[in-house]
């Protein structure tokens, strides 16, 4: 017979990131549905509707041809020349298909990214509001997340000058770049975007992009740091514009000199990314006439919201440029975002996630509403909203 554990293993001092909120959120509106509620879910980033039908056709005729081993530890071929090629789609550059590397969702990217390029200890800038698993996984890996305010002056973007003056008060070795950015769906302009590369790049810090809301764009087209510079990385997904968050699937932009370790450390890490994912993805490209309708039914969700919100009563939010993400500031209501969405969700039946999660300097005055859903929610939500909001105590409740 098995002893009793003694308890010798304890979870280390590195396993301590903190929790992510809108998990809990969620947990918390599926036992109100198991009592019968009907909840609105506006918590969870991701698209509401599955791959394209093209990556499903690919993966049902694959399976019927097997066996579906490993693949190469950089990624299918076929699937790293289609990536490279999209970016002369999209941006009109050459990339060479040896710099990209096929990851497990861009999760894996931003690990792999940092074992490559950083040591344990390096200082790593990431703006606030930000996803908090920069934060996280960086310290996870004994990097240093250095935290970059930033606010409506500068677009809700970290700036030259932000940065700067971080490096001069003790120098970085990296930094994030994410746009569109979750969770405010706040842009960078293609001139400012090149900007803060570029001076980073000159004073010595490595340059992260974090690029997976690309293809969800409404205010104007998203630039690439891969138009702007060889010697950045650049991370992206399959999981938000293609629809596939579940197939965990995503890939990297590399510079020449860092393909190697990338590789070793997948190698070692993963072996290879899961094969029929690969499959799914690479035929997700001959998808677009059905993702651009989706990205259609994002535009008019965000045109609904913009239109109704303030209406009921949300009327201060950033600029809600692109990704699926409203970043509504609730600080008329309440300073503790945390309990106003545990709130909103008993009373309204909205769940939403309180920014807590994303920014703890000011998070707590507000909440992130996720457009992904469908049409009818939105409308219902704004209703929802408005008459919860409308009731005079509903703080006291
Ligand atoms: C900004 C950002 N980066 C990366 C990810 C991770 O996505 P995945 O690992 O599914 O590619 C997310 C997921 O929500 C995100 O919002």
């Amino acid at each position: 017979m098995l002893e009793k554990a003694r308890g010798l293993l304890r979870p280390s001092a590195r396993s301590a990131v903190p929790p992510f909120m809108v998990m809990d959120v969620m947990a918390a509106a599926a036992r109100l549905e198991a009592q019968g509620r009907r909840i609105v879910h506006m918590e969870v980033g991701q698209p509401a509707v599955g791959a394209p039908a093209t990556a499903i056709a690919a993966v049902r005729a694959a399976l019927s041809s097997g066996p579906h081993g490993y693949t190469e530890t950089l990624g299918i071929a076929s699937l790293r020349r289609r990536i490279a090629r999209a970016y002369a789609e999209w941006h009109g550059i050459d990339i060479d298909a040896d710099r990209i590397v096929v990851t497990t969702g861009s999760s894996a990217g931003f690990m792999l990214a940092f074992l490559a390029a950083f040591e344990a200890s390096d200082r790593v800038a990431v703006a606030l509001p930000g996803y908090p698993p920069y934060r996280h996984i960086l310290s996870a890996l004994g990097c240093e997340p250095v935290w970059i305010e930033t606010s409506a002056d500068t677009r809700w973007s970290m700036t030259m000058e932000t940065l700067i003056a971080q490096h001069r008060a003790r120098p970085l070795h990296g930094v994030i770049i994410g746009s569109p950015a979750n969770p405010t769906g706040t842009m960078m302009t293609a001139p400012a975007l090149a900007e803060l590369i570029r001076c980073a790049e000159d004073a010595g810090i490595a340059v992260i992009s974090d690029e997976i809301y690309h293809g969800l764009d409404y205010a104007f087209a998203a630039e690439s740091a891969a138009r702007v510079s060889a010697d950045a990385i650049i991370i992206n997904s399959f999981s938000k514009y293609f629809c596939m968050t579940g197939w965990r699937i995503g890939w990297m932009v590399v510079p020449p000199q860092l393909v190697r370790a990338v590789e070793r450390l997948q190698q070692n890490l993963a072996i290879s990314v899961p094969t029929l994912s690969q499959i799914a993805a690479e035929a997700a490209f001959d998808g677009r006439a059905e993702l651009e309708k989706v990205k259609q039914g994002y535009e008019e969700n965000r045109r609904i919201l913009l239109e109704g919100l303030p209406r009921a009563g949300f009327n201060s939010f950033l600029p809600v440029d692109g990704a699926f993400y409203l970043y509504v500031d609730v600080s008329r209501f309440s300073t503790d975002s945390f309990e106003f969405a545990t709130r909103m969700l008993e009373q309204a039946g909205v769940a939403a996630t309180p920014g807590v999660d994303f920014d703890p300097l000011h998070g707590r005055k507000f909440l992130r509403l996720c457009y992904a859903g469908a049409r009818e929610d939105m409308r219902e939500a704004i209703e929802r909203i408005g008459s919860w909001l409308s009731k005079k105590n509903w703080l006291k409740e």
